[in-house]
């Protein structure tokens, strides 16, 4: 299985994990030893568009010594491209949309038995929550809940509405029994998740409820809760203020901005501008002065001028982000801005790229700093990529701290526990410290 894109995506892959080891198979970790390659794809970007179609395409010659294998391509391509990529691809398999996933083990034995591909996309404004099908999780002490499918936002440049589908709202109820289930199964951190959360419930409810769910999977006990995404036009304070007052929910928040200049974000289709999310931001801090704040910005939207792009700085400089994904415009086939005027040169956006990502950088590390002599709950992930005595984990703000392990331990049968660490050292990304208690 490869994965591509988003959390929900991740999530995607483990519901299709699940049913996978349901049918008997199992992970390898070589493709010339798998009888199934599934590839569960974005679009969001070129980029990782291209690199799909360049891996699935590299799998001609291990087809042609093994034509047994084979090789199913899911996610926002399958359900963007459906027929179209085996007529570019013709060695693929199966391809399958993002509300098809429970289909896919009868979509493989059809490719198997009719030795022929078989391609089945539903529209993208059908499809309902996969929540009854199993799950493999990566880390049994984490998941993904999914909280809302699709999106009604059309910001100009994105193509998630038009393969994801308009957005719907999973009950309330079957939300909170899943957190608690997640819950008795030993889990200790659950991650809320939806192309904008915020609205979660607007389309069952009449208005959305995001904060009340937000207080009850906090009721329920789960240490961690984590969500994402969220928009600056729908974020309301007693979302903020269900943050604030529920110690199980992470003080941690990404709110992509996308730009700072209010010509930019009106051709985008944000419904907000520069002052109305500098003043969200500061009722946010105001709320939560120890919250880590992250965001995306895009580079070189169509018409983006100097001027735009400073005024992007200077949000940057005024919000003290504790991160940021920075992307280059990409033109998104069907999306309105791909057909705007205005291209910026490559250059240019290049340019303003660098600056912008140096002064991320600058502002991830600043923020770190104050951290030094402070004592963290961290909640451990296992051993460090580097040193196996070396435990690395998570604090509250999202933030990556390594550690020495205690000697009466491992940091492998540490995972999914809360450990309390005082930070002694900050880089740009790294935290460092030593283990208390
Ligand atoms: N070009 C560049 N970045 C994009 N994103 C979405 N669509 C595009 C695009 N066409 C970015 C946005 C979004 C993140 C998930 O990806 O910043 O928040
Ligand atoms: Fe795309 Fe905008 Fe919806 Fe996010 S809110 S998924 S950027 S359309």
């Amino acid at each position: 299985m490869r994965t591509f894109g988003c959390q929900m995506n991740k999530h995607d892959s483990e519901r299709i994990a699940g049913m996978l080891s349901g049918m008997g198979l199992e992970p390898v970790p070589d493709d010339a030893d798998a009888d199934v390659i599934v590839f569960n794809t974005c679009c969001v970007r070129e980029n990782a568009d291209e690199r799909l179609y360049g891996q699935v395409a590299s799998l001609k010659a291990l087809k042609l010594q093994r034509p047994g294998t084979l090789v199913a391509v899911g996610g926002c391509i399958g359900q963007r491209d459906g027929a179209a990529l085996v007529a570019r691809i013709p060695h693929v398999d199966v391809v399958f949309g993002t509300h098809n996933i429970a289909r896919l083990p009868a979509l493989l034995a059809a490719a198997e038995q009719h030795r022929a591909p078989a391609v089945e996309v539903f529209p993208s404004s059908d499809g309902d929550f996969a929540s009854d099908l199993p799950t493999l999780r990566e880390h049994p002490w984490r998941a993904w809940v999914p909280i809302t499918l699709g999106c009604d936002n059309f910001c100009t440049y994105c193509i998630v509405p038009h393969v994801r589908g308009r957005e719907r709202s999973r009950p309330f109820e079957s939300v909170v029994d899943e957190v608690e289930r997640l819950r008795a199964d030993g889990v200790s951190e659950v991650t809320l998740l939806g192309q904008n959360v915020n609205s979660y419930g607007r389309d069952l409810y009449g208005e959305p409820q995001f904060a009340r769910l937000l207080g009850a999977v906090a009721g329920t006990g789960m240490p961690r809760i984590r969500f994402t995404t969220s928009h600056p036009k729908d974020l309301s304070d007693a979302t903020i203020e269900a943050m604030a007052s529920h110690p199980g929910v992470a003080r941690y928040l990404h709110l992509p901005v996308q730009s700072g200049s209010d010509a930019v974000l009106a051709r985008m289709n944000r419904h907000y501008t520069q002052e109305s999310y500098l003043a969200l931001v500061r009722r946010l801090y105001a709320a939560m002065p120890d919250l880590a704040l992250s965001t995306d910005i895009i580079v070189g939207f169509p018409g983006e001028t100097d001027a735009d792009f400073e005024e992007t700085m200077r949000v940057v400089e005024a919000c003290r982000y504790d991160q940021a994904f920075t992307f280059i415009y990409s033109p998104r086939v069907g999306t309105p801005a791909a057909s705007m005027d205005g291209a910026v040169p490559r250059e240019i956006v290049q340019e303003r790229f660098d600056r912008l990502v140096a002064a991320v950088q600058a502002s991830a590390f600043e923020k770190n700093l104050p951290l030094v002599g402070t004592v963290q709950t961290v909640l451990v992930e296992g051993p460090s990529k580097r040193d196996d005595r070396v435990l690395a984990g998570r604090t509250m703000g999202n933030k990556m701290v390594h550690a020495a392990c205690p000697d009466s331990t491992t940091p492998q049968a540490l995972a999914g526990t809360m450990v309390d660490i005082l930070i002694e050292d900050a880089q740009t990304w790294f935290l460092f410290g030593s283990v208390r208690g």
